[in-house]
């Protein structure tokens, strides 16, 4: 043994071959945190002072190869000044320079996924040999940041700059297929045959056959060909990634202009220039988000995973009332992801949607190649399709009710169906805005009943929020958090409110849209500014995708649950546009008009409607993007301050989360919370206090804010 640590351990073999083997105690996965820095650059001064040592091949004993940096650890590094964050970097690049200085040749066995840091020490070895397994990339600018131990600079040495910059700026992982025919790998095994090539490759190298030298020199300067290549395509490439991410994701710009100023520089040049943009990159608000959004994001799967644990018995078999855009959504959903499911509508037509709708989802994952027409008939055969009660219900774990949006409706189903199902099985409501404690009433169990609010459309649609009414069992919400997971989506737990979490912000934001229309400004105006701001759709156009009763339902419900904050004095505009007959985007009429011409959707603005909510609102008039943005995010901003006060939801990070994965919040500004905290919270608090004499209590900041402001706090400490 020459060295024996936490993460790795190198051995040497009779041949004088070393193998350096990650294989991180007591965890799941490899990846590069300060230990394993730390340890690499102490098996490396080991390495130096053994004798004999004739060649030395990477590997790991996990599943995957290692998974990249430690992201936890990074929050802490954002916090420190650029040079602190230089030099974070620094141990580990050294690292990588010196296993190319290695008297030696250095192979690498890939055996599965070897992403950010992980593919970085590939490409400083001088030869990669992959399994069929591996999965290998550099997805860092999906966090907002870029490789920082040179995987910008090695990359374009190794396989040339276009393959690099589609590498760098998409993030995405590649399979080991799609690497080899890159060049990113040079051979591709069977699993098991992963460490006999690596072998015999490191033969090659000391034999001659392979010429590991000549990999090194290739990664020292660049060749005259790919500067070249840079120079014919990367105006091109510019023009592209600045128009396609703009501002909103700077990232990928940092990362492109890295490959390309690094190019003509030695490399130790090439890799201080990619420090630069690293920390350039690490100081942005963006990057602060998309970490932000990554480490919340695992928060609540953990949570989530926690509840599912203590479940003894999961579901295997699941209920669905209701076969609408919802219900069948929802069985859909469960049949594919294994859990089979009992459908049933009152009426055949409901039915038949249903299922249609279902086939239809299906085929289109067989044209992407993603499902047989087997597997698709399986499926298809798990969903049971019934008009009336036949007993099978006694089999049901878990029932979602998704009928009409009717009390009275929904007390009658579900304390029928009560009857009809195992006294263990639970049941929950897809109810968008009905309290679970009122539907709960008449309920003969109610500690077995909770809310499971999915969002349109289901299959799509990451979030699901489980709701827990007054008498709801924590077994109940365990139980429903674990029936999520099993259908692959993201549980949000929060606890009752009209609107819960997500149509409750929602709301408050709308409700800021309605007034600033009703002072004159214009919607379509109004939607290309919150658009431009990084919504995938602007109020009015989204009010029209929801479809506008469903908009106004639930605009009722909540304005007369927030009657302070919600209540307006004056007509919503999506009455007025459904006075006129519009739905929406379903009957092509709302706030804009929908068409299909030559096959392609086009959306116009509904010049009546327009003209109609000129006369009905204030003198038209100009407003500025900081006020148009301020008056419209500054209520869903106070009411998710009410919804962490009033423990709605247990953390920043949970509501944050449902906000971008139920309705789209820009990712790069991570949430409400953290958008709050970005602009500091006296900032904000002044902000909001600049509306509050001309529009009242929606713009009033709760007092607990103001004591943050106070304090100097924030929601993510
Ligand atoms: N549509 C959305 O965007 C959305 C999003 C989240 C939650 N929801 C909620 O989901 C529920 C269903 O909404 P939807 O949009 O799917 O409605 P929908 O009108 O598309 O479907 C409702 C279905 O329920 C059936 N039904 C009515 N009474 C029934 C009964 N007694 N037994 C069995 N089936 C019965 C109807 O025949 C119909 O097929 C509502 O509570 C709604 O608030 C809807």
């Amino acid at each position: 043994m020459i060295y024996s640590g936490e993460s790795l351990s190198v051995t040497k073999a009779d041949n004088g071959v070393a193998h350096l083997v990650f294989d991180r105690k007591s965890e799941s996965v490899n990846k590069f945190d300060r230990l394993t820095v730390d340890e690499l650059a102490a098996a490396l001064d080991k390495l130096d002072d053994e004798p004999g040592v004739t060649g030395l091949i990477i590997s790991s004993a996990k599943g995957v190869f290692v998974v990249g940096a430690d992201i936890g650890e990074f929050v802490e590094v954002f916090k420190e000044s650029a040079d602190k964050i230089a030099g974070h970097l620094l141990p580990h690049s050294d690292n990588l320079c010196r296993l190319e200085k290695l008297g030696y040749p250095v192979v690498v066995a890939i055996n599965g996924f070897a992403l950010g840091g992980g593919l970085e020490i590939c490409l400083a070895g001088d030869v990669r040999v992959a399994s069929e397994l591996a999965a290998v990339g550099l997805p860092e600018t999906g966090l907002g940041i870029i490789p920082g131990w040179g995987g910008t600079v090695r990359m374009p040495r190794i396989v040339g700059v276009q393959t690099s910059l589609e590498w760098v700026t998409s993030g995405r992982p590649q399979k080991a297929k799609a690497a080899l025919d890159a060049g990113v790998i040079d051979f591709l095994v069977p699993a098991d045959e992963l460490m006999s090539k690596a072998e015999a490759v490191m033969a090659d190298c000391q034999s001659g056959a392979l010429d590991f030298k000549a990999a090194r020199a290739k990664k020292e300067t660049t060749d005259a060909e790919i500067v070249a290549e840079a120079n014919s395509i990367g105006d091109e490439w510019t023009a592209n990634i600045t128009g396609k991410f703009g501002t909103h994701y700077p990232a990928q710009g940092f990362a492109l202009r890295s490959v390309l100023q690094g190019l003509e520089k030695t490399l130790d040049e090439a890799l201080e220039i990619e420090r630069q943009h690293f920390v350039d990159a690490t100081l942005t608000d963006q990057a602060k988000a998309l970490v932000g959004n990554f480490l919340s994001d695992q928060y609540l799967m953990k949570c989530a995973k926690d509840r599912a644990k203590t479940v003894t018995t999961p579901a295997t078999c699941a209920g669905v009332l209701g076969a609408g855009i919802m219900g069948g959504g929802i069985a859909y959903q469960s049949a594919l992801t294994g859990t089979p499911a009992i459908m049933k509508d009152i009426a055949q037509e409901g039915l038949d949607l249903g299922m249609g709708e279902a086939s239809k989802l299906l085929s289109r994952l067989i044209k992407k190649g993603r499902m047989t027409e087997e597997k698709k008939a399986a499926v298809l055969a798990s969903i049971t399709p019934i008009l009336e009660y036949d007993g099978s219900f006694k089999k049901v774990d878990v029932l979602v009710e998704a009928v009409v949006e009717n009390i009275k409706v929904k007390h009658a189903v579900l304390t029928d169906v009560e009857t009809r199902m195992s006294p263990s099985a639970i049941i929950c409501s897809n109810t968008s805005t009905l309290p679970i404690s009122d539907l709960a009433e008449p309920l003969e169990r109610p500690a077995q009943f909770c809310g499971m609010h999915f969002f349109n459309p289901v299959h799509a649609m990451p979030l699901v929020e489980v709701i827990r009414g007054e008498k709801t069992s924590e077994d109940t919400i365990n139980r429903a958090v674990a029936y999520a997971l099993s259908l692959k989506k993201k549980p949000v737990v929060v606890n009752d409110c009209p609107g819960f979490l997500v149509n409750r912000l929602l709301f408050a934001y709308f409700a800021g849209f309605m007034r600033l229309v009703y002072d004159g400004a214009d919607y379509e105006v109004v939607d290309k500014v919150m658009e431009e701001w990084g919504w995938p759709m602007g109020p009015a156009y989204l009010s029209d995708v929801v479809g506008l009763d469903t908009m106004q339902h639930c605009d009722d419900v909540l304005a007369a649950a927030y009657v302070g904050r919600l209540k307006k004095d004056f007509k919503a505009w999506y009455q007025v546009v459904l006075d006129m007959g519009g739905l929406g985007q379903k009957n092509g009429k709302g706030f804009y008009s929908y068409a299909v011409v030559d096959g392609r959707r086009s959306r116009v603005v509904n010049a009546e409607v327009r003209s109609r909510i000129t006369e009905l609102a204030r003198p038209a008039r100009d407003f500025t993007e900081s006020e148009i943005i301020e008056r419209i995010m500054v209520p869903m901003a106070i009411e998710m301050a009410f919804a962490l006060e009033d423990d709605i939801v247990a953390s920043p990070e949970e509501g944050d989360v449902a906000l971008l994965y139920g309705v789209g919040f820009p990712q790069f500004r991570g949430g409400v919370a953290r958008w709050m905290d970005a602009v500091g919270l006296q900032a904000f608090c002044n902000m909001a206090d600049k509306y509050t004499d001309e529009l009242g209590p929606l713009y009033e900041v709760t007092a607990r804010q103001r004591e943050m402001a106070a304090n100097n706090e924030t929601y993510y400490g």
